[in-house]
């Protein structure tokens, strides 16, 4: 069995534990520091002038925390939280219904906004900058654009590839922010935090032993803990200790860099079949069965990360190190 990381779907079904763990306000937040400071003050500010905060553009890998902190910038200002995403927007007609439907400075999330239809963007421009939303009503020679004043709003977009991003969208956003993997310390919080509210007796190395394998991801560490969790109870005294932790993980097949399966899928894909690289994303993501976009957006921050592959103009490459993690023999004629 190996621990699968839940890909992003259109708007993600939330399974009510991970509901349950959510921080509610910025201070049960962990991490991200420089980020939380700059929201602080701008949510003070935008709060201490009774307007609308800036429209704001969360980026980075699944599982890191986006969605939570649209909900806590909703929190702290004391305004509406409205969620809808990119994909499950299809005419014009879907925005307008959200957006004059708002009640004044709520919070509007779209989530995985890089999904947006090119068509939409368009929309989204004058209502983020003037608040105007121009539709067109009547059909044929009848037609014509009476424009909507919009409420003050902000907009919440979350996005796995920033990049995807039209320059025009992205430069709306007057804050932008990149999350970024935790460190160890940070997870072992998370993990003890997670704990306490779950009712889950937990040792400081059992906390440690989970962090260290949560390839830096909150959602990660919250699985993992439910998983060595369940492991303690059947096949221990209860209490999550750092043997515990250790053996359940290997039993996940979740490896001592925090690995799974389809990890090393990917990095002996990379080493066996195709000489170390460079390969292509879609070859490789039909050698090891998986959608290249999951691939992308999941699986590959953290080897990156990890300094176990690199992404160049001609493909993904496996490092030394990737070789070392296998056990494997690096090839003579290495590009290094
Ligand atoms: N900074 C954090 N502090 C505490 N828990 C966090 C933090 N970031 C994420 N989490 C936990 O991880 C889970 C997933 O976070 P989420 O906001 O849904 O991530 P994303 O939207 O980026 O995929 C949340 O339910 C929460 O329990
Ligand atoms: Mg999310």
């Amino acid at each position: 069995m190996s621990v699968r990381i839940q890909t992003p779907g259109i708007v993600e079904a939330e399974d009510e534990l991970e509901v349950t763990l959510r921080p509610r306000r910025l201070r049960d937040f962990v991490g991200q520091a420089a980020l939380k400071d700059q929201l602080e003050v701008a949510i003070a500010a935008a709060a201490g002038r009774g307007e609308a905060l800036d429209h704001l553009l969360l980026a980075g890998p699944p599982g890191l925390g986006k969605t939570s902190l649209a909900q806590i910038v909703a929190a702290e200002l004391d305004v509406p939280f409205v969620q809808t995403a990119g994909p499950a927007l299809e005419r014009k007609g879907d925005v307008a219904a959200f957006l004059t439907a708002l009640e004044p400075r709520s919070v509007f999330f779209v989530d995985e906004i890089h999904r947006l239809p090119r068509a939409l963007e368009e929309t989204f421009y004058p209502a983020m900058e003037d608040r105007q939303l121009p539709i067109t009503v009547g059909q044929g020679a009848g037609a014509r654009v009476v424009t909507l004043d919009l409420p003050p709003f902000t907009l919440v977009g979350a996005t796995t590839r920033a990049g995807l991003l039209t320059t025009p969208l992205r430069d709306r956003f007057g804050i932008q922010a990149r999350l970024e993997p935790y460190a160890p310390e940070e997870l072992a919080t998370i993990v003890h935090r997670s704990a306490a509210i779950l009712g889950i007796e937990i040792e400081p190395d059992g906390a440690r032993a989970i962090a260290g394998r949560s390839r830096g991801t909150p959602r990660v560490a919250n699985r993992l803990l439910r998983r060595v969790r369940d492991f303690a109870q059947v096949r221990g005294a209860g209490v999550v200790t750092a043997a515990a932790a250790d053996e359940a993980l290997a039993m996940l097949e979740i490896d001592d860099a925090g690995l799974d399966r389809l990890d090393r899928d990917i990095l002996s894909a990379i080493c066996e079949k195709f000489g170390g690289g460079p390969v292509g994303l879609s070859t490789l993501a039909v050698a090891v069965g998986e959608e290249p976009d999951t691939i992308e957006d999941v699986y590959e921050p953290y080897l990156l990360q990890r300094g176990l592959l690199q992404r160049t103009p001609r493909g993904r490459v496996a490092t030394p190190a990737a070789y070392r993690h296998l056990r494997l023999e690096p090839p003579d004629q290495a590009l290094f």
